[in-house]
């Protein structure tokens, strides 16, 4: 039998939640009496195919975190919680600098996506393993249409090659932090996912794989609505 492969788990959890409006950023608010950013740590926690969890938080949350998370719920697999940054790239470069350096695959997930499952972690280790990089995604139901600035279209793609991006995103562990470590500012300019960089400053293809329709992200009051549904069920 193969080795196991080791996998990291990165969870981005130092974001303001600007769009969200809330004093308390939207990772630290509460379904079922528990922070939102605990749900998709314990499915991490849970999982057979992950082996350690580095947690990257705002200076004022560290506190809470290790303490009303980490610690009250014995989060054994978590071996860091540090500091993010301005941006979701600085906060994601933050945790891959305290991965083990020995692992062989990075799992960077929001810690505003509450509804991880075993099966997306499986389907993108799957992925991974194959390809060397693993995207949760799900097919467009929209048709999606390009602008230019003035809201005239400038074009439509085809439906059937559309996908809604989600997190985990997996890729190998030296892939990511050597295409991290090479971003300019100029590379930086609109990065919003960790696929991006891959795909800007590498030559590997991107592979993506199916997420779940469940696994959304709050962005505003009404998804951590839906979400408490959900997770109540
Ligand atoms: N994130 C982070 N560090 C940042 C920005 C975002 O760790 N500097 C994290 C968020 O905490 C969240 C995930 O990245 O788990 C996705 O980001 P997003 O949904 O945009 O969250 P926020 O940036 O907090 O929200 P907003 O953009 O509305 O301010
Ligand atoms: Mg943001």
């Amino acid at each position: 039998m193969d080795e196991k492969k080791f996998c990291s788990a990165v969870v981005v959890a130092a974001g303001k939640g600007t769009r969200f409006g809330s004093d308390i950023p939207k990772q630290f608010l509460e379904i079922g009496g528990k922070p939102v950013l605990y749900y998709s740590l314990k499915a991490l926690c849970d999982s057979d195919i992950i082996d350690e969890i580095i947690i990257v938080t705002s200076e004022e949350w560290i506190d809470f975190v290790t303490e009303e998370i980490v610690r009250k719920y014995e989060m054994e697999k978590v071996q860091a919680i540090v500091l993010g940054g301005d941006e979701r790239y600085d906060s994601v470069f933050a945790g891959l600098m305290s991965v083990d350096i020995s692992a062989d695959y990075v799992y960077i997930h929001d810690g505003a996506r509450p509804m991880l499952t075993e099966d997306i972690l499986r389907r993108g280790f799957e992925t991974v393993s194959k390809y060397g990089t693993a995207v949760a995604a799900i097919p467009s139901s929209d048709t999606v249409k390009i602008t230019d600035e003035d809201m005239t279209v400038t074009s439509t793609p085809d439906r059937n090659s559309v996908w809604r991006i989600q997190t985990p995103q997996i890729f190998e562990y030296d892939m990511i932090i050597k295409a991290y470590f090479s971003l300019t500012d100029e590379d930086k300019k609109g990065l919003t996912d960790d696929a991006m960089i891959i795909e800007r400053k590498t030559d590997n293809p991107v592979h993506l794989f199916i997420g779940s329709e469940d696994n959304i992200k709050i962005t505003s009051p009404g998804d951590l609505e839906i979400a408490k549904q959900k997770l109540s069920k």
